[in-house]
């Protein structure tokens, strides 16, 4: 899961890594009063789930609060398209209005998952505020790495020979190894698989600063931590995606015509195969894993048919731990629910399948029950 730059830094302050003052602004208005109490200026940022802003004009220095003004409407609403947002862009919804800061010099800073090591790497570049995908293909030499071991975390010596080796003011080394210890705590804490601090600044008054602050979380570890799930912002999701993961569903969007449900990633794989291979197209999958009770096949349908691509529906699954007939009562149910007027071909294989295919045949609706995948992916492509 992503955060905003704002959400990001007020969790970083807590592990106290230096960060500008600031605050959230979701009108002009407000944007106008934090930087009343910033002084009369600030910096107007978007808040989207996407770097690349400077560049693309969403991140603007304002001296007075007219430029303010002027710069917190021009942003919000807009759709900013930088190199992370895909052609499409996304819609500024918030700005964080903060400190206007005096830069002395900008560095980078990251923290990220060396899966060949299984250890958390520390990255730090004085090629800061660029892309660092960009420094990594030109001049990889510039950039410095200490692998973390987990068992003692970050020790002092590693974070000055960072500071050193990117060239922070000698005088200000200590400053900079109480913000990396603070980073990488806070890396571990809250469960991160990536940290990004592009660029942290060295200020005329001799701070060591975060001026910008990516965090992203594991979302297998999110059930540990209801303080940073209270940070998601769904306007910032796929609305479909967002739906299945309420329900513990797993969706994933594809080009085709044919929505598929099934239980299990493999089976979903083998689904996909087959309906290319009787020449159809999959309009995506949607993965219902092992409990398929009423209430989860009846979102599934939902979220398959809200996509208007979709012109029939294949469901493939394995009453393995679920019995077959308990799955063909909750896909009778759901069809009964939502009216579904789409051909629908249902594959059942498992525990109590005569049982199952029974229930789907006398159910009086127009559910294809079909013997094999094979079949139900013949017949789904021939309705189509
Ligand atoms: N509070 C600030 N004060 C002064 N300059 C800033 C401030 N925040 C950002 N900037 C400048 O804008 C640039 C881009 O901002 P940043 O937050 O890194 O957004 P992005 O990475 O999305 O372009 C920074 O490299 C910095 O030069
Ligand atoms: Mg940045």
């Amino acid at each position: 899961m992503n955060i905003h730059e704002y959400q990001a830094k007020a969790v970083l302050a807590k592990y106290g890594v230096a960060v500008p003052s600031g605050k959230v602004a979701f009108t002009v208005e407000e944007a106008v009063n934090v930087a009343k109490e910033l002084g009369g200026s600030g910096v107007v940022k978007a808040q989207i789930h996407a770097g690349g802003r400077g560049k693309a004009g969403g991140v603007k220095v304002s001296k007075t609060l007219a430029d303010v003004e002027a710069n917190a409407k021009e942003i919000l609403g807009k759709t900013l398209v930088t190199h992370q947002t895909g052609p499409q862009g996304k819609v500024v919804k918030r700005l964080l209005v903060e400190q206007l800061t005096d830069i002395q010099k900008e560095y980078y800073i990251g923290l990220v998952l060396d899966r060949a090591q299984n250890r958390v790497v520390m990255m730090a570049s004085a090629e800061g505020g660029m892309e660092i995908e960009e420094v990594a293909a030109k001049t990889p030499e510039k950039i410095f790495r200490e692998t973390i071991d987990p068992a003692v975390g970050l020790l002092p010596f590693q974070s000055r020979k960072l500071a050193f080796s990117i060239g922070i003011p000698s005088k200000l080394v200590n400053k900079a190894v109480k913000f990396m210890t603070g980073l990488y705590t806070c890396f571990v804490d809250k469960d991160c698989s990536v940290a990004e601090i592009n660029p942290l600044v060295v200020t005329g008054d001799g701070d060591v600063m975060a001026l910008d602050a990516k965090l992203n979380f594991d979302d297998n570890a999110l059930y540990r931590h209801p303080d940073i799930e209270e940070l998601r912002d769904f306007d910032e999701e796929d609305p479909k995606e967002t739906e299945a993961k309420k329900f513990e569903l797993n969706y994933v969007a594809l080009d085709g015509n044919i929505g598929c449900m099934v239980n299990g990633a493999g089976l979903a794989m083998a689904t996909m195969d087959t309906i290319k291979y009787y020449g159809g197209e999959p309009a995506n999958f949607l993965d219902v894993g092992g409990g398929a009770t009423e209430e989860r096949v009846t979102e599934a349908f939902k979220i398959i048919l809200s996509d208007e691509k979709v012109k029939g529906i294949l469901v493939n699954i394995f009453g393995g731990i679920m019995k077959c007939d308990v799955i063909a009562n909750a896909v009778v149910a759901a069809s009964k629910q939502i009216s579904l007027d789409k051909p629908l071909v249902v594959r059942l294989e498992g525990t109590n399948v005569d049982l199952g295919k029974d229930i789907l045949n006398k159910s009086g609706l127009n559910i294809v029950a079909a013997d094999s995948l094979a079949d139900a992916a013949q017949r789904i492509v021939g309705l189509v």
